[in-house]
């Protein structure tokens, strides 16, 4: 496929395509791909993740936050085909419904989400500041979710689940 001039096109007219590899969830997933289309585009449209959501499309509200080998990410500000080779982890890696993980269990438990369109950048965000910070305050874990938008609960259920998981994950440590 020859690329054409700064439209952006092909001699067809239409966008360059490409085929990308990722592995998601463990497991290894190929899309079609135009190369204009955003990360967060394929991953539901293509691969069917749809518990990645799309909010803002600019970066603000967190409703499409996955994590790229290894890093959180807001997968709306990033083109599928930058992601090709990567390692990706959505919410759907971090537990099932009938096996959620300790961190969906607190958010579960203490009322941490009503629509849970923001669940994916909280349950990450969460799931970073615990890993280098077991003990946090609600002050750390408020800075740690500030990047997402939750029309629902007022904040203080996710606080509230957030500072039970990490407690939880301390008993556990302890134990
Ligand atoms: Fe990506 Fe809002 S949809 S941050």
């Amino acid at each position: 496929m020859s690329m054409s001039d700064t439209s952006g096109v092909t001699e067809s007219g239409q966008p360059p395509r490409r085929t990308i590899t990722l592995t998601v969830n463990g497991e290894r997933r190929t899309a079609e791909c135009e190369d204009r289309q955003l990360l967060v585009e394929v991953i539901r449209e293509q691969l069917h993740l749809k518990a990645t959501h799309v909010g803002c499309l600019n970066g603000d509200c967190g409703a499409c936050t996955l994590e790229l080998d290894g890093q959180i990410v807001k997968s709306c500000l990033l083109l599928a085909a930058s992601a090709d080779g990567a390692e990706v982890r959505t919410v759907d890696g971090l537990g099932t419904p009938q096996e959620l993980s300790p961190l969906q269990e607190s958010f579960w438990d203490n009322d941490g989400f009503q629509c849970g369109f923001c669940l994916p950048g909280h349950l990450f965000a969460a799931r970073d500041l615990i890993a280098v910070n077991a003990d946090p305050t609600d002050e750390e874990i408020r800075h740690a979710i500030a990047g997402n938008l939750c029309r629902c609960t007022g904040y203080q259920r996710i606080v509230t689940s957030i500072r039970e998981a990490a407690a939880r994950a301390r008993t556990v440590a302890e134990a």
